[in-house]
């Protein structure tokens, strides 16, 4: 394939990338979306393929078959509540990838540079393999954390901000070991890791990239998590830049900007959901450094059966539905929309309230409802329908928790304080599906349970539904 021929494919498969972006900003046009990433991507692998910089072809297809095979595998079998997961270990590998590739680089003889290239090319290599460590350790403790195989809570190490400080000052100092760029005496230690070309403290500040990676989202609780997907996925974008530098791929280069700066933007979005600040999250410490404890919740709970819910829901003229992770578990979203159909035939006025962290990863509950084929135009972000629940009667709470606990706003030593949340409690009545009294992610009680106009419909969320269902129908 001429050189041209090349480029000009890298290019369609940028502006297919872009288009692809754009498109999974949308529910409705999130399938073309991934119609035109498919595209690109296939487009851009054979491109690379054919570009005259690979002659190992029969490694090559054997490698995709491998990989394709273990991705398509992995894809086929995963349960939707387990994306999140899926998500953080195709990181960890974006990661892993950038180390690897800066250390092949970096030992290949072949590349013949010199004076500001060399030193580029030798910055590029330091900061691609920085990236990819923490991103790599980072994203695996992330992938235990959200798959419970590591306790959520926070690990606060004292003088943590101390440790993270001298981390990066002998990473910084180790960069500069590794470009040769200081005068040092003869047989001291930083003489001796110059002497192997550099390659000591290229593996020292690996081990302190991966520490650090691992520090870093050990620090983080469990209720802020969603920043920590989005922020790995931003690094895993940069680690591909990094990776797209080295192999001198400017394709790898543009798709990896696209992924880091979408998932920065993903990241800023979370953060201002969750009321938080990006650094104060990213320095750990949050949802787990509050001065006092948790106030615990007392009272009586009111349990109330399918029946009494279906004649709650005939009688209000206004409904909220809120779904969370419980309704991914339960699966329940085709028969919330049956509901949902058959109240708007009643003539009932009924919206869904999608708060921006609800279930395990961005959109997850958008994903959801488009799978059940909910109209998009009842679908409602928090901001929008916050301020309206005192014009709401009923509220149907669907295996939510933490996003409906009134704690976030009103116990300053809660862990989840100061995150918006959506405010059932100031409607009529609210109707809560959960299994038992267990708490959400973020391990905290909810005083919501116990509320006058609350009402607990315990069991399984579709199970649940489909009792409903059957009293409306009947
Ligand atoms: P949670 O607070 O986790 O609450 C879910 C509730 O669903 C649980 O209390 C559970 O109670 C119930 N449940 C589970 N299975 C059920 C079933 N089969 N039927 C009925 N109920 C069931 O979920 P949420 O309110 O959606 O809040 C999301 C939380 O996850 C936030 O803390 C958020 O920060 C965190 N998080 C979010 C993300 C993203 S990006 N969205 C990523 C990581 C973490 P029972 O066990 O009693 O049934």
């Amino acid at each position: 394939m001429s050189h041209s021929l090349v480029t000009m494919s890298y290019i369609i498969a940028t502006i297919l990338f872009i288009l692809s972006l754009s498109g999974l900003s949308n529910p409705e046009s999130s399938r073309r979306g991934n119609y035109y990433g498919i595209l690109g991507m296939a487009i851009a692998i054979i491109a690379t393929a054919l570009s005259g910089s690979v002659t190992a072809y029969g490694m090559l297809i054997l490698t995709v078959l491998v990989g394709g095979s273990i991705g398509a595998f992995a894809a086929a079998k995963v349960a939707m509540t387990q994306m999140p997961e899926l998500v953080a270990i195709m990181h960890s590998l974006v990661g892993l990838a950038a180390v690897l590739v800066g250390f092949a680089t970096f030992m290949d003889n072949s590349i013949h540079i010199e004076g500001v290239e060399k030193t580029i090319h030798e910055i590029e290599i330091y900061a691609g393999i920085l990236i990819g460590a923490v991103t790599f350790s980072g994203s695996v403790i992330a992938f235990c954390k959200l798959s419970e195989k590591i306790s959520g809570k926070p690990l606060l190490l004292p003088a943590r901000h101390w440790l993270n400080f001298i981390l990066l000052v002998a990473a910084i100092a180790l960069g500069f070991i590794y470009l040769n760029q200081i005068e040092i005496g003869e047989g001291s230690l930083p003489m001796l890791m110059m002497e192997g070309s550099g390659s000591v403290p290229l593996v020292l500040m690996t081990i302190i990239a991966l520490f650090f990676g691992v520090h870093m989202v050990m620090a983080i609780g469990g209720a802020d998590m969603p920043v920590v997907v989005s922020m790995l996925n931003s690094y895993s974008g940069w680690a591909a830049a990094a990776t797209g530098f080295m192999l001198g791929n400017d394709l790898l280069i543009v798709t990896g900007a696209l992924v880091g700066s979408s998932g920065a933007i993903l990241s800023y979005i979370m953060c201002h959901a969750m009321n938080r600040n990006f650094f104060s999250v990213i320095a750990g410490g949050f949802g787990g450094g509050t001065s006092g404890e948790a106030a615990v919740v007392e009272g009586e709970v009111q349990p109330i059966n399918a029946e009494e819910t279906a004649q709650l829901l005939l009688s209000a003229k206004s409904i909220m539905i809120i779904p969370g992770y419980g309704m991914a578990v339960a699966q329940a979203q085709h028969t919330v929309n049956d509901i949902s159909k058959l109240l708007r035939e009643k003539g009932k006025k009924v919206r869904f309230g999608i708060h921006p962290v609800a279930g395990r990863m961005p959109g997850h509950m958008n994903v959801l409802l488009a799978e059940a084929k909910v109209p998009y135009d009842i679908v409602f972000e928090m901001d929008e329908i916050n301020e309206d629940f005192p014009n709401v009667d009923v509220s149907i709470v669907i295996g939510a928790n933490d996003i409906v606990n009134p704690s976030a706003l009103d116990d300053p030593n809660s862990p989840i304080a100061g995150m918006p949340v959506l405010e059932c409690w100031k409607g009529g009545t609210t109707i809560v599906l959960k299994r038992s009294m267990a708490s959400g992610y973020a391990g905290v009680g909810n005083p919501l349970f116990v509320l006058e106009n609350t009402r607990m419909l315990f069991g399984d969320a579709n199970a649940s539904m489909q009792a409903v269902l059957k009293a409306l129908q009947g």
